[in-house]
């Protein structure tokens, strides 16, 4: 496996499986890779800790930068080369060329309480894009809206790329696999199973002719924030633009529910389709 540092030297690869990453590897991450490796003949990844998407308050600073560990995990997994630039490499001016997603995919969950965050997303995927050339490139469910936005920013742009999003990738208890786990402690770990409990309890009352999505929503935050979670959202919303779902909108495969909430000072997010 090669790890690579410079722009020019990723120039060989023709049309590679690409994987962007923004370090401490998990699980979840492996497997997207092991996904790419039977898209294309050769599997790129690339590990960014992305400054532009994070707020000032946010953990940009002290987000896990664990690059040999990393890359002897790509390396077990089939993985050909590593992308790590540096920031001089990846910004070596401050970008002031952005890529902006539409407000009513990108404001709203996510976007809504990360204001800019895929502004920030989109950016740096497009010219990783333009760095690696990929013909595929692999994301994680977990992360939703993101692949979502990705996908429309590659159709809209016409970029001749295929986006494939891998599954996410739970432990035993049903905790989404993420690089943000390693900021729980032991009590907090045993507690954070209950975002995913609660968007399951979220589809529960769907399957039993629930209707009223304000309600289930209001009864999924009040859960977390009787556990002393801080809730951001808990959305039932439509799988295909993520808009509340109108009366048409409870057949099968339509719906899809998203949280995010804070316990303690580390935010979690999940989602489950219906
Ligand atoms: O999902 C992530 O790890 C990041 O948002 C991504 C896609 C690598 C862009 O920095």
């Amino acid at each position: 496996m090669k790890v690579i540092h410079t722009i020019a030297e990723l120039g060989k690869y023709q049309r590679p499986a690409f994987v962007p990453t923004m370090g401490n590897l998990h699980e979840g991450h492996i497997a997207l890779v092991k996904q790419a490796k039977a898209l294309g003949d050769v599997t790129v990844a690339s590990i960014f800790v992305n400054r532009l998407q994070f707020l000032p308050h946010e953990d940009f600073g002290t987000y896990p930068r664990t690059l040999e560990a990393d890359c002897k995990k790509l390396e077990a997994a089939g993985c050909d080369v590593v992308f790590a630039p540096s920031e001089a490499e990846l910004y070596p001016e401050p970008q002031g060329y952005k890529v902006q997603p539409p407000a009513e995919l990108a404001d709203i969950l996510e976007g809504h309480f990360r204001p800019g965050f895929f502004t920030g997303v989109c950016t740096v995927v497009l010219k990783l894009f333009n760095i690696v050339q990929p013909g595929v490139a692999v994301f994680g469910a977990k992360d939703y809206q993101q692949q979502m936005v990705i996908r429309r920013m590659v159709a809209q742009m016409a970029l001749p790329i295929e986006i494939v999003t891998g599954a996410t990738l739970r432990a035993d208890d049903g905790l989404a696999l993420s690089s943000r786990n390693g900021y729980l402690s032991p009590a907090e770990r045993a507690e954070a199973v209950q975002l995913s409990r609660t968007l399951k309890g979220m589809i529960a009352a769907l399957k039993m002719g629930e209707r009223n999505i304000a309600a289930i929503e209001q009864h999924a935050m009040k859960t977390l924030a009787d556990r002393h979670w801080q809730p951001d959202y808990l959305s039932v919303r439509r799988r295909h633009d993520l808009q509340p779902p109108q009366a048409g909108d409870f057949g099968a495969d339509k719906l899809v529910v998203l949280g995010a909430a804070k316990l303690g000072t580390t935010r979690l997010i999940d989602n489950i389709e219906v």
